[in-house]
């Protein structure tokens, strides 16, 4: 009878406490969609109502889903102009980065092909997707609050057309500083670096230059969209003028492993919610890996992610690299590679070539030495957090602040990818990583700190989305700084009238003593 009780008041209690909520999910890219999965899951284990809209953005990743625990997933596709120009993204515009610096020029075209993959996706959308938002409206409860990434403006004329109160933007990656100006919070170039430089927070005057000449060229070029409303073609969708109003906005920075930087209070740092560090040690290898990872004392990781393929490293890279591998005898080199095409390292018996690895448990295994990565975000938290010594080889946008990110910490060493090809460099670099003692010391010295990390990354996000889902928008959280005009930010008013006052100050002290001077002469002349 009294468990009954009990059993009924924790039923109405979560029942009660039960919100509902949107997560609107593209499926383009790995990061992009394990991210947005882990926030609808980490709702979901709290005892929410969690819907993912999966906006299938290229037939690629039409079969995955990334959520574990969230059972209500809804999925419009979008494909139809979308898979020629992810192809093209993935086969020839990334490719070209393994030989070109990745400099802001070179980087525009990328960064004004992934817009026009949202805008296009967005017109499909429109013309076909209206149905299933009404089968949303008329089938699920009221939504309390929708996530969506704050780049994906989708998301925002989905709240609309839903009438969801509340709207959460959230980033993939560090930080997005256009969208940071928008709430109002500080992104001054002189210390923070934007997509287009990455240089991390200590800049020279060169890259402080170059920073700020991208930070105004980002302006002009990655303009926020000129898009109608989905529920009326001939209303603005505004996104500028309306982002201010989150009530929180989350980022995938952790703050003990990011460069510091000034935050508004608003902006939540789940940054290592996406690495589950328990259950990936309970994970084990299957055989096969198992059988791998005994063969030799040491073992290295090689993968460059999903979106950069080692198949369109250049030949010289490649044979480079197979020559520095067989040199180390006693070390198995667990390369993902994306052909079965791997002629070139013929004879090199110690290099494991598959398709595709289990990176998470591998990394998680405590055989595995080291991790030689192109320093994608995901991989940078998987890596902090399983506490792995990390060979970190850069290739482009973020890939290059991630690795400056983590070096500080001295657990891992940056390798630029042109010494990819230099024996000695690379070898050098290898050898370090896998041998001096300081790397892998350092590497765990940081994942114990984050296993200590006074709130985790998932209480926070999953309080602060109860809060905003509780108490809607919060204006006296709002920065005024947004709406500060730039000579009063800069002060550049008050510098003009304080100088003009003390030169005014200083003209008539000059005059007095002139006229002083000119009498006490005349005076003299008289006597
Ligand atoms: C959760 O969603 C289901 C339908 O998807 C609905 O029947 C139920 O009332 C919702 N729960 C709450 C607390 O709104
Ligand atoms: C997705 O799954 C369906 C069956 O569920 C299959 O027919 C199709 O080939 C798969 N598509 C891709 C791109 O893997
Ligand atoms: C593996 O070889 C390196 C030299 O290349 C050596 O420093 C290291 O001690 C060897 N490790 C084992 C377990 O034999
Ligand atoms: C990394 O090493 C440098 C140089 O020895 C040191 O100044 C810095 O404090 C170290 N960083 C950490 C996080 O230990």
């Amino acid at each position: 009878m009294n468990l009954l009780i009990i059993l009924l008041l924790v039923l109405s209690i979560s029942n009660t406490s039960g919100f509902n909520y949107l997560v609107v999910s593209p499926a383009f890219g790995h990061s992009h969609s394990t991210f947005m999965g882990k926030l609808a899951d980490s709702l979901t284990e709290a005892g929410h109502n969690v819907t993912v809209l999966s906006i299938i953005i290229s037939s690629k990743f039409r079969n995955i889903s990334y959520t574990k625990s969230t059972k209500d997933i809804v999925v419009v596709e979008t494909t139809t102009e979308q898979d020629q120009l992810t192809e093209n993204m993935e086969n020839d515009d990334f490719a070209r980065y393994w030989t070109q610096e990745g400099t802001m020029l070179e980087t525009i075209p990328s960064y004004l092909m992934f817009l026009k993959m949202a805008e296009d996706g967005y017109k499909t959308f429109r013309d076909h997707a209206l149905p299933q938002m009404d089968y949303l409206k008329n089938n699920r409860p009221q939504y309390d609050a929708v996530f969506f990434e704050s780049f994906f403006f989708m998301g925002k004329a989905i709240q609309e057309y839903l009438e969801i109160p509340v709207f959460l933007p959230v980033t993939s990656i560090t930080h997005d500083y256009r969208f940071a100006e928008l709430i109002g919070e500080p992104v001054s170039p002189s210390y923070l670096s934007g997509y287009f430089t990455n240089f991390g927070n200590i800049m020279n005057f060169q890259e402080r230059l170059t920073n700020t000449i991208s930070y105004y060229l980002g302006q002009i070029l990655i303009a926020f969209p000129n898009w109608k409303t989905l529920q009326d073609p001939s209303k603005d969708l505004l996104v500028e003028s309306e982002y201010h109003r989150a009530p929180y906005v989350f980022i995938n920075s952790n703050p003990y492993i990011d460069f510091p930087r000034p935050l508004l209070s608003k902006t939540i740092e789940i940054g290592g919610i996406t690495v589950d560090v328990k259950k990936l040690k309970s994970e084990k290898v299957d055989e096969k890996w198992d059988n791998i990872l005994k063969k030799r004392p040491h073992n290295v990781l090689i993968s460059f992610g999903s979106m950069f393929k080692s198949i369109y490293m250049p030949d010289f890279y490649k044979e480079n690299m197979v020559k520095v591998m067989k040199s180390f005898k006693n070390v198995s080199f667990i390369w993902k590679y994306e052909s079965e095409e791997t002629s070139f390292a013929n004879g090199a018996e110690n290099i494991i070539f598959s398709k595709w690895v289990p990176q998470t448990a591998l990394l998680a295994d405590s055989r595995l030495s080291a991790f030689f990565t192109h320093g994608g975000l995901g991989s940078v938290n998987e890596l902090s957090y399983l506490g792995k010594p990390a060979l970190l080889c850069p290739l482009f946008a973020d890939q290059i602040r991630n690795s400056k990110m983590l070096t500080r910490h001295n657990g891992s060493i940056e390798i630029s990818k042109f010494n990819l090809e230099n024996y000695n460099t690379l070898r050098s670099a290898l050898h370090s990583i896998l041998f001096a003692e300081s790397y892998s010391e350092n590497a765990e010295k940081l994942a114990k700190k984050l296993e200590y990390q006074p709130t985790k990354p998932k209480e926070l996000f999953v309080r602060h989305a109860e809060f905003a889902a509780r108490f809607g928008e919060q204006p006296a959280q709002d920065s005024n700084l947004r709406t500060m005009g730039f000579a009063a930010y800069y002060l550049l008013d008050v510098i003009a009238f304080l100088t003009s006052f003390v030169l005014l100050v200083i003209f008539v002290v000059f005059i007095m003593i002139r006229q002083i001077v000119k009498l006490l002469t005349i005076k003299s002349k008289r006597d």
